[in-house]
C-alpha cells in the first residue's frame, strides 16, 4: 500500500550509518542565550544559534517586546538588550507555538517589567501542558500571572515587584527553575530553588556568565538580583538531544560508524550517554573542550557488538528525560528486560510519550509494557517494521524515533506525521539519509 499523505517512509539502513555530522545547535541553551540577551545591558552576537521552530518563538516572543534581533547569516543572530526592565508590552499575544520552554521560562523575565501586561498563548499541545508548575511558585514570588483554569495556557503575566522565596520543586524541571531563578534577577532578596534531582543547568552556567551571583550547595540553588547583565557574545555547542538519535541508531544499526561534532556534554544532559554505556554501547569523547561556558565534544559512535538490558530510574531519568524513548529503542536490541522508571514527567510531553512510545514500537513488533512512570522493554533482537505503522502524534521526538526504528528495522518503517520534526530539527531526514549514504 503506497504511504498516506503526509508519511515519510524510512527504509532500512543496509550498510550501516558512516561518516560524519555536525549535529543542530542546542535548543535549551538557543532559547536562553536569546532570553537572557534581550534583557542585558549591551548587544550580544550569539552564533550557531539553533533555526528551528521553537527557537524561533522565542526570538519572535523578544522581537515582539520590543528587543531589536538581527540575523547576519545563517545561525548567527545580533541581539539588542537595553536593560533588565526594558521589555515592552506587544499589545497583541505571544505565540509561542510548541515551544513548551519559552511559555515557561519567559515569565520569570517578563515579571519583572513593571507596568506591562503580557499574554503567551501557544498551539493545541501546548495548551494541554502543564503550567501551573511555574504559576504557584511566581504567584509565591508576589508575581501577578494567571492561567486558564489555574493550570493552562493562556498566561497572563503583568510585571511589577518580585519577592525573594525559597522553593522546593516538586518534580524536577529545569524549565520551573530556570524561570524562578529569572524571575530571582528582579527579587528583593536571593532566590533559592531546590530540584528532588539534578535537571540541566544551562540557566545557571549563562546567568554566571553574565554576571549575575548564583550558588550551588548539592540540590539547592541561589541567585542573588541584579541591576543589570553583561552578557558575552556566545557560540551555542550541539544539542546532545539531537545527536543521540544517532547515538542510538548507530549502535544498534550494525557496520555503523559515526563521529557526531561539537556535542554539548554537560553531565546535567549526558544520562542517555551514560544508559548506553551501561547496555554495551561503544562510545568515546574525542576532542574535548569548552564553548559558551560549556563542555563540548566529538562522539564516535560505532555498532555496539552486543547490548544488554539495564533499569534506568531515579535521578539518571532526569538526565535522560528526552531522550528515554531512544532507550525503548535501544532495548528492543538488547538481550534481556530493560525498565525505565521514576519519568511520568514523560506523560506532560509535547504528547504522552509513555502511551505514543508503547502504541508505536507495540505496532513494529517491540515487546513493551507501559508503567506510570517509564516502561519496561523485552529484548528480542530488534524490530521488524513495516508498513503504515508509526504516528508521530505532532511530537518532534517521537518523529525522528520512527525514523531511527525504520533505519533499524528489518522492512523499513513509515512516519505518520514527520514533518513537526521542524520544532527541533528540521534537517534531521537528510542528516538520517547522509549517513546511510556514508557522506554526511
Ligand atoms: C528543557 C527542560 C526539560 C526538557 C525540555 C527542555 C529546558 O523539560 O524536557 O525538552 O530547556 O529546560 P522539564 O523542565 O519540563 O523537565
Amino acid at each position: 500500500m503506497p504511504p498516506a499523505a503526509g508519511s515519510t517512509l524510512f527504509a532500512p539502513a543496509a550498510g550501516g550509518l558512516r561518516g560524519s555530522l555536525e549535529v543542530p545547535a542546542d535548543k535549551s541553551i538557543s532559547h536562553r542565550a536569546a532570553m537572557i540577551a534581550a534583557v542585558g545591558d549591551s548587544p550580544v552576537e550569539i552564533s550557531n544559534y539553533l533555526e528551528a521552530a521553537d527557537t524561533f518563538s522565542t526570538l519572535d516572543a523578544i522581537r515582539s517586546c520590543g528587543v531589536v534581533v538581527e540575523r547576519s547569516q545563517a545561525g548567527i543572530y545580533r541581539i539588542k538588550g537595553s536593560g533588565l526592565r526594558s521589555l515592552t508590552a506587544p499589545g497583541k499575544v505571544i505565540d509561542v507555538g510548541n515551544s513548551g520552554t519559552s511559555l515557561r521560562l519567559l515569565p520569570g523575565i517578563l515579571a519583572g517589567q513593571p507596568g506591562q501586561s503580557f499574554t503567551l498563548d501557544g498551539d493545541a499541545s501546548i495548551r494541554r501542558r502543564p503550567m501551573d508548575r511555574v504559576v504557584a511558585p511566581l504567584r509565591m514570588m508576589g508575581v501577578d500571572i494567571e492561567a486558564r483554569d489555574g493550570r493552562f495556557a493562556p498566561l497572563v503575566v503583568r510585571g511589577g515587584a518580585v519577592h525573594a522565596v525559597t522553593y522546593e520543586m516538586p518534580v524536577a524541571s529545569a524549565q520551573v527553575k530556570s524561570a524562578l531563578l529569572l524571575a530571582g534577577l528582579f527579587a528583593d532578596g536571593p532566590t533559592t530553588v531546590r530540584e528532588p534531582s539534578v535537571c540541566r543547568d544551562h540557566t545557571e552556567i549563562m546567568l554566571a556568565a553574565a554576571g549575575a551571583r548564583i550558588e550551588k550547595e548539592g540540590q539547592l540553588t541561589t541567585i542573588h538580583p541584579v541591576e543589570s547583565l553583561r552578557m558575552a557574545d556566545v557560540a551555542v555547542p550541539g544539542d546532545l538531544s539531537s545527536a543521540a538519535f544517532f547515538l542510538v541508531a548507530a549502535s544498534i544499526i550494525p557496520g555503523s560508524d559515526v563521529l557526531l561534532t561539537g556535542v554539548g556534554v554537560n553531565p546535567t544532559r549526558t544520562g542517555i550517554v551514560d544508559i548506553m554505556e551501561e547496555m554495551g554501547a561503544d562510545i568515546t569523547r574525542e576532542n574535548e573542550r569548552r564553548q559558551g561556558g560549556e563542555p563540548v565534544a566529538d562522539l564516535r559512535v560505532r555498532t555496539a557488538p552486543a547490548l544488554r538490558g539495564v533499569s534506568a530510574g531515579g535521578g539518571i531519568s532526569g538526565r535522560a528525560i528526552d531522550e528515554l524513548p531512544l532507550v525503548a529503542l535501544a532495548a528492543a536490541f538488547a538481550e534481556g528486560d530493560t525498565v525505565v522508571s521514576g519519568a511520568a514527567e514523560l506523560r506532560v510531553k509535547e504528547s504522552d510519550r509513555i502511551a505514543g512510545l508503547v502504541e508505536n514500537l507495540r505496532r513494529i513488533g517491540v515487546d513493551i509494557e507501559p508503567r506510570e512512570d517509564g516502561f519496561t522493554v523485552h529484548g528480542s533482537g530488534g524490530v521488524p517494521g513495516g508498513g503504515e505503522k508509526f504516528k508521530s502524534l505532532g511530537d518532534h521526538r517521537m518523529a525522528m524515533l520512527g525514523a531511527v526504528a525504520g533505519a533499524a528495522s528489518r522492512r523499513g518503517v513509515t512516519v505518520q506525521g514527520f514533518e513537526c520534526v521542524s520544532v527541533s530539527y528540521p534537517g534531521f531526514r537528510e542528516s538520517l539519509l547522509g549517513l546511510m549514504e556514508g557522506k554526511a
